[in-house]
């Protein structure tokens, strides 16, 4: 059954990237073109605004922003927005740029969707760019740098293979058990086999959420749908609505759901002096780094699941998203009840993800944690993400534990571009980087769980300072 879908797979994916590949002339042609898109001369009505204008407009019954030098009122349809209310929102007041085009890979279709919230465009006095012009501009020359070296095109085989052996490790798993019964031993394989299958397919559906895959957004957001959903188990619009929002502001309070710890740990430099003021001290954070192990790794992914779960059955009530993820437990239980029984499978279940969750937290975690973490500061995108992300060595290993968020980097600076193709994109970002003097860091993998460790230390030790002291 999987060679029957893994072969149909290939073949679609082959016809429509053969059509991406035809396409492409035209497309580039758009895509390089950004100064005169969306829509084509002058505002509605030729109302022009000034940078200051724009920025009073950031309130929650009254958004606008700018992309491309034209000014839109998204106030009612932010509620409308694909990508989710709360992404777009955070841009209110901005320019929404470069996120508008990390975010959107076809913009010809999008177009229609703006032009009728334009509302005016910048007087031709104001600058181009809100702020860091230079690092700005350098940073779009970038993006078409990388456009016109062709690392937006993904490689259909790439992802084939890949698909591929997640589908094998979870065959294996089954052949193992009816091939040598269900011992201690081979249940144990089992679990290690399904744990690295769960993980890669947490990978997977990460490529297809971010759109990097297919040219069409349809055909992305459908198989991000299988593979998240009948592979995994999950909700593809909410980790879509969570994701997103980590991206357009990393490790930005109360814009990045990543780095809201429910008051179970303190991140970075500003919020635990601010608790330490306060003080808060809902846990000790000094010994935070220590019980991070109890309550990170261990239980992080068993949590998502359940909110995840709660979130879309009653919350959303997205039924579509809910059939998939009850497709994937129909197939769990239909394979491993003859083998387990049923609670014996739920509890296999139950182990499988206690250990992806440590797979998954890890390396996740590495990237971001040990950066800056603070308020909203309104830079420009390239710094943005670069404060807030480091990359880790690359190695064939690396690469498929990480499934290429070894390139962190890279992966912020240009969400839709496909992972294969991070490589080569890396040595022109550090190139710009170098220039303009922004660190771009690079770690070993294990220095990078450990900088998880210390930099929690860190925050610990100065919340105990602020709280006792300050
Ligand atoms: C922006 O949209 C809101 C809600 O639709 C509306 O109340 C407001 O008048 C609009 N502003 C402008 C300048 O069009
Ligand atoms: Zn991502």
């Amino acid at each position: 059954m999987y060679a029957t879908i893994l072969v149909c797979v290939y073949l679609v994916t082959k016809v429509l990237l053969g059509k991406r590949k035809a396409g492409g002339g035209g497309a580039d042609m758009g895509g390089g073109g950004q100064q005169t898109e969306p829509g084509s001369s002058g505002g509605r009505n030729g109302v022009l605004y000034t940078w200051e204008e724009v920025q009073k407009h950031c309130h929650k019954m009254d958004k606008w922003l700018v992309i491309n030098r034209k000014v839109y009122n998204i106030t009612e349809w932010a509620k409308r927005h694909p990508g989710g209310m709360r992404v777009i929102s955070h841009y209110a007041g901005e320019d929404a740029t470069d996120a508008f085009h990390a975010f959107h890979p076809e913009p010809e279709f999008v177009r229609k969707f703006l032009k009728p919230l334009l509302i005016g465009e910048l007087a031709p006095s104001e600058p181009n760019l809100d702020r860091q012009k230079n690092v700005m501009q350098d940073f779009r020359a970038l993006r078409e740098q990388v456009e016109k070296a062709d690392l937006f095109r993904s490689d259909p085989l790439f992802f084939c293979l890949y698909l591929g052996h997640i589908l094998l490790l979870e065959a294996l798993s089954l052949f193992l058990l009816w091939n040598w019964g269900t011992g201690w031993t081979q249940t144990l394989l089992c679990a290690v086999i399904l744990t690295t299958a769960q993980s890669q397919a947490g990978w997977l559906q990460h490529d297809f959420g971010h759109l990097s895959v297919f040219k069409k957004s349809r055909w992305n957001h459908l198989v991000h749908k299988f593979v998240i959903g009948h592979l995994k188990g999950a909700s593809a619009n909410w980790w879509n609505h969570r994701h997103f929002q980590h991206h357009a502001k990393p490790n930005i309070f109360s814009k990045d759901p990543d780095v809201n710890m429910l008051h179970a740990l303190v991140l970075g430099k500003t919020q635990p002096v601010e608790y330490g003021i306060k003080k808060l001290k809902y846990l000790p954070y000094n010994h935070q780094h220590q019980y991070f192990f109890l309550i990170g790794p261990p239980l992080l992914i068993p949590v998502y699941f359940s909110i995840q779960i709660m979130h879309t059955m009653f919350s959303r009530r997205d039924w579509v998203d809910l059939a998939w993820a009850l497709s994937y437990y129909l197939r769990y239980f239909y394979c491993y009840v003859p083998y387990y029984g049923f609670l014996g499978s739920i509890a296999l279940v139950t182990f499988v993800r206690f250990m992806e969750s440590h797979w998954f937290v890890w390396v996740t975690q590495m990237n971001h944690i040990p950066m800056d973490i603070d308020h909203e500061k309104h830079q420009d995108w390239l710094t943005m993400q670069l404060v807030a992300t480091c990359n880790i060595e690359q190695s064939f290993f690396n690469d498929w534990f990480s499934g290429h968020l070894n390139f962190q980097i890279e992966h912020h600076l240009f969400p839709t571009m496909p992972r294969h193709n991070y490589w080569r994109a890396a040595p022109m970002v550090r190139a710009v980087c170098e220039k303009h003097g922004i660190p771009y860091q690079v770690k070993s993998l294990w220095r990078g769980f450990a900088d998880i460790v210390s930099s929690l230390k860190e925050s610990g030790d100065l919340w105990l300072d602020a709280y006792l002291h300050k």
